[in-house]
C-alpha cells in the first residue's frame, strides 16, 4: 500500500514536472521530449496513413503469404507459408522527421504517377490522422515532396518584432511558420489588403503607418468615408484626401507628379529612381487607400466622369508607380469588376495580395486569384475569433498565413505624432511640377 502510494507520489510529481517545463520552455520541452515521440509515432504510422490516405500503390512484391495446405486425415486445415509474388499495398519513402519551430518535416519520395498536388489533396486528411493543426505541402525538385506539420495554430498570439531598419520595408506580423510577415514595396510595389469587416484590415493600415512613420517617406491617404479612419494619423500624412473632388486633385497630383519623375529619370539616362544618385532622388510616395469601393461608387450620374478619371489615374499609378517610387495599399471589403471596368485592371497591376476572413468565397477567389485552391480553403476557414489572421501572397508564388501585430488606432496616432517631423510638405513635393493639363493625360 505505502509503496503503491509511493509510485502514484513520484508519477505525479514527475507529470507535474514536465507539465511546468512544457509551461515554462516549450522549444526546449519541444525538442528534447515532444518531437522525438511524435516523429516515432508519425514513422510507425505511415504506412497506415499513407493507405488510409490514399497514397499508396500496389506493387508485384515477393512476399511471403499463407496458403491453406493440405487438409489432414484430423480434419485439421495445415497451412503452408510460401515465398510468393503478389500485390501489395507500398507507401511513398519517407526520411526521418525533423523538428520544426513549431512542429516537423519530413521529406517524402512520391511513387510514380504521383503529383505534390496529391499530397496537397490529401494535406487535410493526413493533418486529421496525425493530430496536427495543418500540414503544408511543397515540392523542393521532382519526385520529392515535403511535408510541413504545424502541431497548434502559431497565429493564436503573436509577439511583436523589432521595426525593419530598410526603406519601405515593414514587418507587419508573424507568418505561420514562425518568420516575420514582410511588406516590402520595392520587391512588391502594389498590394490588395482584402476582408469583410472586423477581419483586421484596419489594423493591418496601422502596423503599416506605425512602420513607414519612422522612415524617410510620403505617406498619402484616400479615405473616403469621410476621412473618419485616416484623419487622426493626418501629421505625418502629406496629403488626405476625404471627398470625391479632394480624390480627384490627388490622383492629378499623382499622375502628374509621376510623369515628372519620368522625366527626371530620362534625363539622367536612369530606369528607376533608385538608379539616380540619392542626393537628386525624389522621396518615395505610399499611397494608402482605406475603402477602395467609395473611390468607384457612384451617387448619382454626375459623377460618372469623375469616377472614370479616378479609375484610369489609380490605374496608371499602378501600372507606372513602381519605377517612380509611387506605391499602393488598397484596402477593401470586396475588389471585384462589379465595382466598374477599371478594377479588374488595377487588380492585376497589384502582385501582394492579402486576403483576411471573407463572407463569400468569391472574394476570396477575386483577392488571392488562381493561387493553389488549397490557399482558398485557407482563407475560407479563418475564423472571426482571430481578426489579423490573413492569406497572404507576394511575388515568389507562394502563399503564407498570416497574422499582423494587434497595432491600436492609439498607438497609429502616437507614431504618425512622434514621426510628423519627418513628414515631407505636399506642396513641397509637388512644387516643381510644370502645369499638366491632366485631363488631357488621362484622356490618352
Ligand atoms: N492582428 C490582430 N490581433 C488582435 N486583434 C486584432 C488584430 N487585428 C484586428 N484585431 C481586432 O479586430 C477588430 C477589427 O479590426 P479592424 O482592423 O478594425 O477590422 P476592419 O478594418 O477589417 O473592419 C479590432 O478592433 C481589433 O480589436
Ligand atoms: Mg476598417
Amino acid at each position: 500500500m505505502r509503496d503503491a502510494l509511493l509510485v502514484l507520489a513520484v508519477l505525479a510529481a514527475l507529470a507535474a514536472g514536465l507539465w511546468a517545463w512544457r509551461r515554462c520552455h516549450y522549444p526546449s520541452f519541444w525538442l528534447a521530449l515532444g518531437f522525438p515521440l511524435v516523429a516515432l509515432s508519425v514513422r510507425a504510422s505511415w504506412r497506415r496513413v499513407a493507405l488510409g490516405c490514399n497514397l499508396t500503390k500496389k506493387r508485384q512484391r515477393f512476399w511471403f503469404t499463407t496458403v491453406p495446405g493440405l487438409v489432414a486425415s484430423t480434419g485439421v486445415v495445415r497451412v503452408r507459408r510460401k515465398w510468393q509474388r503478389i500485390a501489395v499495398d507500398t507507401k511513398p519513402f519517407m526520411w526521418l522527421p525533423l523538428p520544426t519551430r513549431h512542429g516537423w518535416r519530413v521529406t517524402l519520395h512520391t511513387l510514380e504517377g504521383q503529383t505534390p498536388g496529391d499530397y496537397a489533396d490529401a494535406a487535410e486528411r493526413l493533418a486529421h490522422s496525425w493530430g496536427v493543426h495543418a500540414i503544408r505541402v511543397s515540392s523542393p525538385r521532382p519526385g520529392r515532396v515535403v511535408l510541413m506539420a504545424t502541431m497548434r495554430d502559431p497565429l493564436v498570439k503573436v509577439d511583436e518584432l523589432p521595426p525593419s531598419p530598410e526603406l519601405l520595408k515593414v514587418t507587419v506580423g508573424r507568418l505561420e511558420t514562425g518568420k516575420p510577415w514582410l511588406i516590402d514595396f520595392r520587391t512588391v510595389p502594389h498590394w490588395i489588403n482584402a476582408g469583410a469587416t472586423q477581419s483586421g484590415k484596419s489594423n493591418l493600415a496601422n502596423a503599416l503607418i506605425v512602420g513607414l512613420a519612422r522612415q524617410p517617406v510620403a505617406l498619402v491617404g484616400f479615405d473616403l468615408k469621410g476621412g473618419v479612419e485616416f484623419t487622426p494619423y493626418a501629421p505625418r500624412l502629406s496629403a488626405l484626401a476625404t471627398c470625391r473632388a479632394e480624390s480627384v486633385g490627388l490622383l492629378d497630383d499623382l499622375v502628374a507628379l509621376m510623369i515628372d519623375r519620368m522625366g527626371l529619370c530620362r534625363q539622367a539616362g536612369a530606369r528607376n529612381i533608385w538608379q539616380l544618385p540619392p542626393g537628386v532622388r525624389p522621396v518615395p510616395v505610399v499611397v494608402l487607400v482605406d475603402e477602395l469601393a467609395e473611390l468607384y461608387l457612384m451617387a448619382d450620374k454626375s459623377e460618372k466622369d469623375e469616377i472614370a478619371k479616378t479609375s484610369t489615374a489609380l490605374l496608371r499609378v499602378a501600372q507606372l508607380g513602381r519605377a517612380f517610387g509611387i506605391y499602393l495599399f488598397c484596402c477593401g471589403q470586396r475588389i471585384g469588376s462589379d465595382l466598374g471596368p477599371g478594377v479588374t485592371a488595377l487588380r492585376a497591376q497589384c502582385s501582394g495580395r492579402i486576403c483576411h476572413r471573407v463572407n463569400d468565397p468569391e472574394t476570396a477567389t477575386m483577392t488571392l486569384g488562381d493561387l493553389d485552391p488549397a490557399a482558398l480553403v485557407s482563407a475560407r476557414a479563418i475564423a472571426a475569433e482571430t481578426p489579423g489572421v490573413a492569406i497572404v501572397a507576394g511575388q515568389d508564388g507562394q502563399w503564407y498565413r498570416a497574422r499582423s501585430f494587434y497595432v491600436t488606432e492609439q498607438a497609429a496616432e502616437h507614431a504618425a505624432r512622434t514621426h510628423a517631423h519627418l513628414t515631407p510638405a505636399w506642396d513641397e513635393i509637388t512644387a516643381h511640377l510644370p502645369d499638366y493639363d491632366p485631363s488631357h493625360l488621362l484622356d490618352a
